[in-house]
């Protein structure tokens, strides 16, 4: 019997073989001595494609996005970032336990922070409120279901960020998907924000690791809050390697996870009372008429298909480099069959 089809998560994909290859010959040296010739090549050309004067190479996105919340920001203040962004709920108090910082959750209007939203959320200077030192933006934004950005949107925030005298960080963890889905440029998504973290184990589908990239002055000081933070690295040239592997040859066929997601999503729309969020990228959010996500996700594991929960009421499903668009076409009609058997009579 084949295996079920995994769409919990981009971040399920196993390393091709020419990855493992490139590990495997990759030439390596004492990365904390900044010593890693691997490594050093990779960075160098991760902050070339995000137009950024250096990139810093992390062990997750997490620690990237927290690292950059602490060169940015400052103990006893807060940040403003939308209220379902990846960092208030994902990132275990993160904020909060290692930069000393609040998080303020922008409640959007619509799915994702827009400059109004976080204008509406500022607050009025007095004794007693907290002064904000960072913006953070999430593009695309995960929680809302893969929903991109706009070139002109992230603008309009970096101008209320501006006339606050903010920094921006944009965790840009599936910054690859907007891009592709928009069309914009790295770099000019990237120029929206002084730091900007990028992730390689989901879409590119490497096994590890993240960039952060920004000035030379802020990468620097995440270098010290990597370190810190207990994410220094020795050899890891043999880690970078797959990742500059999966830059090299995964990025062109982004755009291909997009089409199954669409396909899927067109599929289970609709079905028993469900609702799909219309998929902008590779990420399905399926809204249930009920709070019965954990049922659904046991039958359509039975009918061979592994998909996330999400809430009680949302499940998720998540196109991927390990998951061909037949097999997506193949699981589409099971995820739509595991939903009408929960909610049937
Ligand atoms: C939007 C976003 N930011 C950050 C991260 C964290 O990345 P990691 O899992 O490498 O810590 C994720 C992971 O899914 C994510 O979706």
């Amino acid at each position: 019997m084949t295996a079920p089809l995994d769409l919990r998560s981009d971040t399920v994909t196993r390393p091709t073989a020419a990855m493992r290859r490139a590990m495997a010959e990759a030439e390596v040296g004492d990365d904390v001595l900044q010593d890693d010739p691997t490594t050093k090549r990779f960075e160098a050309a991760v902050a070339e494609r995000l137009g950024k004067e250096r990139a810093l190479f992390f062990p997750s996105g997490t620690m990237a996005n927290q690292a950059a919340l602490w060169v940015l920001g400052a103990p006893g203040t807060e940040v403003y970032v939308d209220a379902e962004a990846h960092i208030v709920h994902s990132e275990v108090a993160a904020t909060a336990a290692l930069c000393g910082m609040q998080v303020r959750p922008v409640k959007p209007v619509g799915l994702v922070m827009r400059a109004a939203d976080l204008e509406a959320f500022v607050r009025t200077p007095s004794a007693d409120a907290p002064e904000a030192s960072v913006v953070c933006v999430e593009n695309t934004h995960n929680g809302a279901g893969g929903v991109v950005s706009s070139l002109d949107e992230l603008r309009a925030i970096r101008t209320v960020a501006d006339r606050l005298g903010l920094p921006v960080h944009l965790d840009g963890a599936r910054l690859w998907n907007a891009a592709a889905r928009s069309g914009t440029a790295l770099e000019a998504f990237a120029a929206t924000a002084d730091t900007v973290m990028v992730s390689f184990s989901k879409g590119l589908g490497a096994p590890i690791g993240a960039c952060l990239a920004g000035s030379a002055e802020a990468i620097r000081r995440a270098r010290i809050a990597r370190k810190r933070f207990g994410g220094g690295m020795r050899q890891s040239g043999v880690i970078t390697a797959a990742a500059h592997h999966a830059l090299e040859h995964h990025l062109a066929r982004i755009a291909d996870d997009h089409a199954a997601a669409r396909q899927l999503a067109s599929v289970v729309d609709g079905v028993a009372g469900a609702r799909v969020v219309p998929p902008d990228t590779n990420i399905v959010m399926i809204d249930l008429p009920a709070p019965r996500a954990a049922e659904v996700q046991a039958r359509a594991l039975a009918l061979g298909v592994r998909i996330g929960v999400w809430t009680a009421s949302r499940v998720r499903a998540v196109t991927h480099l390990d998951a061909p668009a037949d097999r997506v076409a193949e699981a589409a009609p099971r995820i739509a069959q595991a939903i009408e058997a929960t909610f049937a009579g």
